[in-house]
């Protein structure tokens, strides 16, 4: 089965041609998977503009998807179904994506399937490890979204715990902002962090004690950027690499614990991390010494299939293959994996 896929939700455009055959080692083969990011566009205004989004998905959509059944070396004559991000995502930018493969579906009369982007990063996780078959816990970390996922079948997700207000990557990109550090902020804070001498004294930060497995950072980020203003009034210069280093460090520890608890509750032996989040190094480190300990096999998917992208939306949709959507399918910005 190949499929064409589109991922349109963020600041990504991007475009892929996946074959899903049970015959290959992994499920699937990616044939194209073309990513257009936008952060240029955004870097100025400090974070993502919905509008300026969806402008530039409507912009380049078309040529992408030229080129990606180029790359694939396919027309759409070969395309066997057309798979779209519908949710959850910045409205307008979500709209651009489900309209363009439902006019492209509606033309060539192929299957058109909606796909929950925040499955597609965990089908990316799936990608690369053939043996990660459910049941296993994720870690769900990107700009828009913190959850513990308990994946216990091909299409069977509940969510464990979650943030109950910053997503972890919102707040990186916050706490560099305050740093001066640019955006997006987690390759900043992350390249920041490895500047300084580890000698220095370590900034404290909370740890909010939640009931549960649900997460919490919106103190944290206010403990830190509360620090850096009493710094500036102070009349003294903030070390950035020394703040970043001490902030990173106090994020990879709450998110680990977290995944700690997570398995003690379940007992899941395979762990995934993934989201854009799931590009640091440090985090990446310190659940891998974590699954260790426990016997436990961590996947986290290679860089290129970490942020969004239409590879992973595309495979994800090959396990939802059998619902069957109309062509009143709609976006929604809001939408839980586990529904
Ligand atoms: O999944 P993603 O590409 O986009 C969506 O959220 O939809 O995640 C982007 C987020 C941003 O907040 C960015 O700062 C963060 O991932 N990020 C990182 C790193 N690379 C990207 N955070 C920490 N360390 C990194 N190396």
């Amino acid at each position: 089965m190949i499929i064409l896929g589109f991922e349109s939700s963020c600041d990504e455009t991007s475009v892929a041609v996946v074959r899903a055959d049970t015959t290959l080692a992994s499920g699937f083969e990616i044939l194209s998977n073309i990513v257009a990011t936008q952060i240029d566009l955004h870097a100025q205004y400090g974070g993502v503009v919905p509008e300026i989004a969806s402008r530039n998905h409507m912009a380049v959509i078309a040529n992408l998807t030229s080129e990606a059944l180029h790359q694939a070396d396919c027309t759409m004559a070969d395309i066997d179904a057309i798979a779209v991000t519908n949710a959850p995502g910045l409205i307008g930018a979500l709209l651009v994506g489900v309209n363009f493969a439902k006019t492209l579906a509606y033309k060539h009369d192929k299957r058109l399937i909606a796909v929950h982007h925040l499955r597609g990063h965990i089908v990316a996780g799936r990608m690369c490890n053939p043996a990660l078959q459910p049941p296993f816990l994720t870690l769900l970390v990107s700009g828009g979204n913190t959850l513990l996922v308990s994946c216990k079948g091909d299409t069977e997700y509940q969510i464990l715990g979650a943030t109950r207000d910053d997503a972890v990557g919102e707040v990186f990109d916050k706490v560099a902002r305050i740093l001066g550090l640019g955006f997006p902020g987690g390759p900043a804070i992350e390249k920041a962090a490895k500047l300084t001498n580890p000698d220095t004294p370590p900034l404290l930060l909370p740890t909010p004690k939640l009931e549960g497995l649900d997460m919490s950072f919106s103190g944290i980020k206010t403990a830190f950027i509360n620090h850096v203003h009493n710094l500036v009034q102070q009349g003294k210069a903030p070390n950035a690499a020394a703040l970043s280093r001490d902030f990173q460090t106090h994020i990879v520890k709450v998110l680990t614990s977290r995944m700690v608890d997570a398995f003690e509750r379940t007992g899941y032996n395979k762990w995934l991390l993934c989201g854009g989040v799931a590009a640091n190094t440090a985090l990446r480190q310190s659940l891998q010494t974590a699954a260790n300990e426990r016997e436990c096999t961590l996947t986290v998917p290679p860089m290129s299939l970490c942020g969004d992208n239409a590879a992973m939306i595309a495979a994800a949709a090959y396990y939802e293959k059998t619902s069957r959507i109309g062509w009143d399918l709609n976006a929604c910005a809001t939408w839980e994996i586990d529904m």
